[in-house]
């Protein structure tokens, strides 16, 4: 029995040793390098009246989806804090929020608003005001999450490492028009790319938040730090890392018992999103760590069929990019990511689009060698996509050949969408930049891993 696994495993090896793996996508795209938008564009305008609320966003503020968490920025004075929010033949209810600011080196921020609508009812449209008795009101509204549930319907879309160039404009646009209708954006980490600039300057901090606005303000972004969150300078007496991000952005991690903003869950419909941190302590013992132990086991698979987890560094990738970046994460967390039968992991950080067969490489243990990605079918799949349209530019390099366990790869900005259907089936398609909007690049249907009782990988990889 034992000389037969082996002989399995070496021909699983075998095979992944000499065969070419799924699909390298040649499409021909524009290489021009993408250029940051200047500061006088029209998606950077500030919203007319003294000390109007700009930036305005919002994000999931609960564990189930019944609280909101709306923030804004005002550059004038701090204005008020209070948003006022009514149904459409309902009461309007009232709720204060506070106000944060930060220094930045030279820069000092606006006043910065977090206010968490709460008790709010499933599956309804909500209209919002920010700043209300204040000098200049907004209104925006959005519509709550359905109650949780093994069969709520619910599609998410997808963006990573955006930035503000004429492509990540392209990118947003391309998602807004998209038919599949993306109802919660999960976004896997590198926002504004204000790091990029001297001292960081934090004004692209300001900007990115008034050009992703058209969006923002409509429907809950789901954040995850990357690196261009972390803002550490030590050279200009900047050394708390993440200050900008953390300021800026408020998400609901206590909900989940956490005690970082940079790793918590949430529940949406019919998934249950994992958010990790590739920029904080992961090893034992470490906070992350023992959170993330403690929270996998509570994941209740009949109430929440889809088990999600978003980090910003791939574990699994192609590219010439970033390599072995995201391993040593992987060492301590994949094995709990495989017992627990997560179904996907999404990720950001490479340049570029990317789509895994279900794999593992759990045996990983550098004093006994020879370990390598095997088919899995309790592995979740894992996608990358970076390739939101950053000034850093598309990673062009690929590893050739294509590993086995890479089903496809483009090097093209793009975003994608995962519409959950039932506890059985999600329809996943990746959108690329140069296509009409409703055009697929890359298209399948993903089984749970704990509800679908068929095999997904395909016989020819078996
Ligand atoms: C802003 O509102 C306050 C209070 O209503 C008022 O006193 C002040 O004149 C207003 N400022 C401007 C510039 O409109
Ligand atoms: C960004 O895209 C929007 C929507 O397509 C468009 O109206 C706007 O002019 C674009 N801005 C720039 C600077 O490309
Ligand atoms: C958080 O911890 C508290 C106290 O231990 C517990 O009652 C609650 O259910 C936990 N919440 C979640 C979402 O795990
Ligand atoms: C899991 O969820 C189902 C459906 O909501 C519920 O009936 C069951 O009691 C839950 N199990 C646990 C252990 O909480
Ligand atoms: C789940 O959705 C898929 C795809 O729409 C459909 O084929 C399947 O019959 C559904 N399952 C149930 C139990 O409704
Ligand atoms: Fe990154």
């Amino acid at each position: 029995m034992i000389s037969r696994c082996c002989y399995l495993l070496l021909v699983v090896i075998t095979v992944a040793d000499f065969c070419d793996g799924g699909v390298t996508s040649r499409f021909v795209r524009k290489l021009q390098e993408s250029r940051d938008m200047p500061l006088d564009s029209d998606v950077f305008r500030a919203p007319p009246g003294y000390n109007a609320p700009q930036q305005v966003h919002i994000t999931q503020g609960d564990h189930e989806g019944k609280g909101m968490i709306v923030s804004w920025v005002t550059v004038d004075e701090p204005g008020s804090s209070t948003v006022t929010y009514w149904t459409r033949n309902g009461q309007k209810r009232s709720a204060h929020g506070r106000i944060t600011s930060y220094k930045y080196y030279t820069y000092q921020s606006g006043y910065i608003h977090h206010c968490t609508l709460k008790n709010l009812q499933h599956d309804m449209k909500y209209f919002y005001e920010v700043g209300t008795g204040g000098n200049t009101t907004r209104r925006f509204w959005f519509k709550t999450p359905p109650e949780v549930g093994p069969d709520v319907p619910f599609t998410f879309g997808l963006i990573g490492d955006l930035g503000q160039t004429y492509d990540s404009n392209d990118t947003l646009t391309h998602y807004e028009k998209n038919s599949m209708g993306g109802q919660t954006l999960l976004v896997v980490g590198d926002l504004s790319y204000a790091d990029r600039y001297p001292n960081h300057d934090n004004v692209r901090w300001d900007t990115w938040g008034r050009f992703v606005e058209r969006s923002n303000a409509y429907q809950p972004w789901i954040w995850v730090t990357g690196n261009h969150e972390i803002d550490f300078a030590p050279e200009i007496g900047e050394t708390k890392p993440f200050k900008p991000f953390t300021h800026r952005y408020h998400v609901p991690h206590r909900a989940s018992n956490s005690t970082s903003p940079h790793w918590y869950s949430v529940k949406i419909a019919s998934a249950y999103i994992i958010v990790l941190s590739s920029y904080s302590a992961y090893g034992e013992y470490t906070p992350q760590t023992l959170w993330l132990q403690d929270e996998l086991p509570k994941v209740n698979r009949s109430q929440t069929p889809w088990l999600i987890v978003l980090m910003h560094s791939p574990w699994y990738n192609s590219y010439a990019d970033h390599v072995m970046e995201g391993e040593s994460m992987r060492v301590m967390y994949e094995w709990l990511l495989v017992r627990y039968k997560v179904d996907l992991v999404f990720a950001g950080h490479v340049h570029a689009y990317e789509r895994s067969e279900r794999i593992s490489n759990i045996a990983y243990r550098v004093v006994y060698g020879g370990c390598r990605p095997v088919l899995d079918e309790n592995a979740p799949v894992y996608i990358t996509v970076g390739d939101g349209g950053n000034v850093e530019g598309l990673s062009k390099n690929m590893i050739e050949p294509q590993p086995e366990y890479s089903a496809y790869r483009e090097a093209s900005f793009g975003h994608a969408t995962l519409s959950i259907r039932n506890r059985t089936h999600a329809f996943y398609n990746w959108h690329r930049n140069q296509d009409g909007y409703n055009i697929v690049a890359d298209s399948v249907w993903f089984h749970n891993r704990i509800w679908t009782p068929y095999s997904e990988i395909l016989p020819s990889l078996k």
